[in-house]
């Protein structure tokens, strides 16, 4: 090769080099990605935790549709610690991922990760929860949070009596005697249940049909670090223990997520309590819960959880999917809300997807009729 064909061929790397770079930043479109084969292209996929099986339906729903789209995937868990999270992303930086998608385990943790995503024009989604705190998350695809919240107070007043199941309002008058939970402060999600139910409930609370007996009506006071069963358990036992022995009794517990309401179950099974919503003379409490998970769907078939809140993660992973597609098109993905999702340097641009509450009435037409469970994984309380 001469060497001024070896120039040009120098240069012309170095211009391909540079529209390479040059994709005009995170959020403006993959346009270096444009042109590149989908089997060229690398999608990180961060999530915090297999403990809890909605993240593991998450991870492979995401997983599976970014192939079948012909993308290749690198799917990472973080087993719910932060510092395992943020190598996991870096490393997905430093190996050339071309977008990343991630459920963080504390939503303002990532900063630094995130800004190496900017510098090398990875646009980054944030998934379910938002990243906080940084002007480099491009897009967000969640439910809406807020009407989860919403979602579970009503439940809670509904298996009260306080409101009938079409809305209006029922007989019962209380008053009843309600203890609160939140999620985990570092999820921006928590924060959004908590003040949804408490909007929901808090008319009630202020005319008496409710009473917080425990006092602990703060968040900071019922919120659950990391989402811990375990630590909800301890925490359900130690209201019993300060807040009703004097014979009194719980009537009603408003949990964010099945994990918590299992361990708030349990606790309340132990004290003697149940086993079932039915149960003479010590029922039950009407519990609460989010996510569908098995185990409690079961506990909602025999009577022993009231409802929660089903999320269909499989539509989720569909929107992290077609927001990647844009991103990685050069398009802009496209958003249905483009107010509420403040993350403190910037409103992210959202696409929110509803939700509905299941109840034992309606465990077949929710779950398992669209496929999220089958029957018999149901009558198990377990995943095949
Ligand atoms: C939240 C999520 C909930 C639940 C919870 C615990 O961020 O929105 O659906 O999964 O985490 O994992």
């Amino acid at each position: 090769m001469s060497s001024k064909l070896r120039m040009t061929a120098l240069g012309a790397a170095l211009a391909v080099g540079l529209v390479g770079c040059g994709g005009g930043g995170a959020g403006s479109g993959g346009s270096d990605t444009a042109d590149a084969a989908p089997e060229d292209l690398t999608i990180g996929v961060a999530m915090p935790t297999q403990t809890s099986e909605r993240w593991i339906a998450d991870g492979n729903n995401v997983k599976e549709q970014l192939e079948g789209a012909g993308y290749q995937v690198d799917l990472q868990y973080a087993n719910d610690d932060i510092p395992t999270q943020s190598q996991q992303i870096d490393q997905m930086i430093t190996e050339g991922a071309d977008l990343l998608i991630v459920a963080a385990i504390d939503g303002t943790a990532l900063s630094s990760q995130l800004q190496a995503a900017a510098d090398a024009n990875i646009p980054v989604i944030s998934y379910d929860r938002l990243i906080r705190d940084t002007e480099n998350v491009d897009f967000y695809v969640s439910f809406d949070n807020y009407k989860v919240g919403v979602a579970q107070g009503t439940a809670l007043l509904t298996g009260l009596g306080v409101l009938n199941p079409d809305g209006s309002q029922g007989t019962a008058t209380g008053p009843f005697n309600v203890e609160l939970f939140a999620g985990s402060l570092d999820d921006n999600n928590a924060h959004f249940f908590f003040q949804g139910a408490m909007d929901t409930l808090q008319p009630h609370i202020d005319s008496g049909v409710l009473v917080v007996k425990s006092g602990q009506t703060d968040i900071e006071q019922a919120a659950t670090l990391r989402w811990q069963q375990e630590t909800a358990q301890k925490r359900m036992e130690d209201l019993l223990t300060s807040s009703y022995n004097d014979g009194s009794k719980v009537n009603g517990v408003l949990s964010p997520y099945d994990g918590l309401s299992r361990g708030i179950i349990t606790a309340l099974q132990n004290a003697g309590y149940g086993p079932t919503i039915d149960a003479q003379p010590n029922p039950m409490p009407i519990v609460t819960g989010q996510d569908a998970e098995i185990a409690s769907v079961k506990l909602i078939a025999d009577g022993v959880q009231d409802s929660t809140v089903f999320k269909d993660t499989r539509l989720l992973a569909e929107q992290a999917v077609t927001a990647a597609t844009a991103y990685l098109e050069g398009n802009e993905p496209e958003a249905n809300d483009t107010e509420t999702y403040d993350n403190g340097v910037k409103v992210v641009p959202s696409y929110l997807l509803p939700v509905e509450t299941v109840y034992a009435e309606n465990i077949q037409s929710a779950l398992v009729d669209t496929g999220y469970w089958t029957a018999d994984e149901v009558a198990k309380g377990q995943s095949d």
